[in-house]
């Protein structure tokens, strides 16, 4: 028996069904990056996986080892330096790319009957984004990393009704400790990933099942067809993106290699605390509120941004063909910059 009729019959595979899923028609408008944005973000999550497993080879969870575990990838390792670095900017690049992608289905609309619920989905992986970046920058132990975990827990202790208990749990005690990091890195390592894992299968379930919306544009009356098939055409443009994003990241990690600050010292407040860019609107909203109602505020956005689908049938309803989702849309947006960029340039 030759291996190929070992292995065929050892492992049978429908073709008919490869075949069926990977001939899926793909709508025309997704030949371009900006109205296809969903499978950069997958992307980085894949790096992340890979990158963040090299980093656990050398990263100890103990606070007072964790910083000069960080140390020794940053400065001894060989090529620690490039994975960390790499591991931090596809964050980053992640965090971007959902928030373009989230913009795109926005504002085309594209999160109405029947894809409410793959909307929520898509908030939910949004907000794992979030806790991935928090978690993972607590994780480094520097100054700033200790106090903005010490912020954060503070933040979600101002919880109404179950703050405290969420405090508590997140900090495993009443106090920032060995307890706090192995609960931080369980939650990056671990528990955030396999529900991201989850939540991105159930989102591309529903992709495959529903289908993607067709988006149409002037002159594409012209095109003879209306899609394009998924292999090899798709997976090709795909391929494309993944080769200057991958030229990117290495640029930017050359270019810019993530740094290492002063060692966690919880006896000495820094006199600016900074967290990652991405809570900055957050931040700032938190400075010029009171706590309660810093907490409230970001809590009802993200009720808004899930019910959101529901939201603006109510609308379409009662005012129909006015845009009103359009203009709130421009209205959240710029709000979110004036205090991202506010935080950024102010003190
Ligand atoms: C790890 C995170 C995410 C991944 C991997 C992902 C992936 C994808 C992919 C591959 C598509 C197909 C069309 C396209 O590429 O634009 C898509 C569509 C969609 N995504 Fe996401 N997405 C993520 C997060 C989000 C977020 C944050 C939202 C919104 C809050 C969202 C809402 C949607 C909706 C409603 C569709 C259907 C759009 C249509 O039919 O045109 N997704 N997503």
């Amino acid at each position: 028996m030759s291996v190929k009729n070992w292995f065929n019959e050892s492992f049978p595979v429908d073709s008919e069904a490869l075949i069926k899923i990977s001939s899926e028609p793909i709508p025309n408008h997704l030949k371009r990056w900006w109205w296809g944005l969903g499978g950069t973000p997958l992307f980085m999550f894949i790096i992340q996986i890979i990158t963040g497993m090299m980093l656990i080879f050398y990263y100890v969870p103990d606070p007072d080892r964790a910083y000069q575990s960080v140390d020794y990838i940053t400065h001894t390792a060989k090529f620690g330096w490039l994975i960390r670095s790499i591991h931090r900017w596809a964050s980053n690049i992640m965090i971007v790319a959902l928030l373009l992608h989230m913009i795109r289905v926005f504002f085309t609309q594209t999160y109405r009957k029947p894809r409410e619920l793959n909307w929520m989905f898509g908030v939910t992986l949004l907000l794992l984004t979030f806790m991935f970046g928090f978690t993972g920058y607590s994780l480094v132990y520097e100054q700033m990393s200790y106090w903005a975990m010490s912020v954060g827990t503070g933040i979600a202790g101002a919880t109404p009704f179950i703050g405290g208990w969420i405090a508590d749990f997140m900090r495993g005690g009443s106090e920032i400790g060995q307890n706090t990091l192995t609960r931080f890195f369980l939650f990056h390592i671990a528990l955030i990933p396999l529900l991201t894992m989850i939540v991105i299968g159930l989102h591309i379930y529903l992709i495959r099942a529903l289908g993607v919306s067709e988006l149409k544009f002037p002159g594409d009356e012209k095109l003879k067809k209306k899609s394009y098939p998924l292999f090899p055409d798709h997976v090709f443009t795909e391929l494309i993106i993944v080769t200057i994003i991958m030229i990117m990241l290495v640029t930017l990690s050359l270019l810019f290699p993530t740094g290492l600050g002063e060692p966690a010292n919880p006896n000495v407040t820094p006199l600016h605390i900074k967290p990652e860019w991405y809570f900055y609107p957050v931040f700032r909203w938190l400075k010029i509120t009171s706590l309660e109602v810093g907490v409230i505020g970001p809590m009802v956005f993200i009720l808004i941004l899930f019910s959101w689908p529901f939201i603006d049938r109510f609308f379409e309803k009662k005012i129909p063909g006015k845009e009103i989702a359009f203009w709130i849309g421009v209205a959240g947006f710029l709000t979110i910059n004036i205090f991202l960029f506010w935080e950024i340039f102010g003190h």
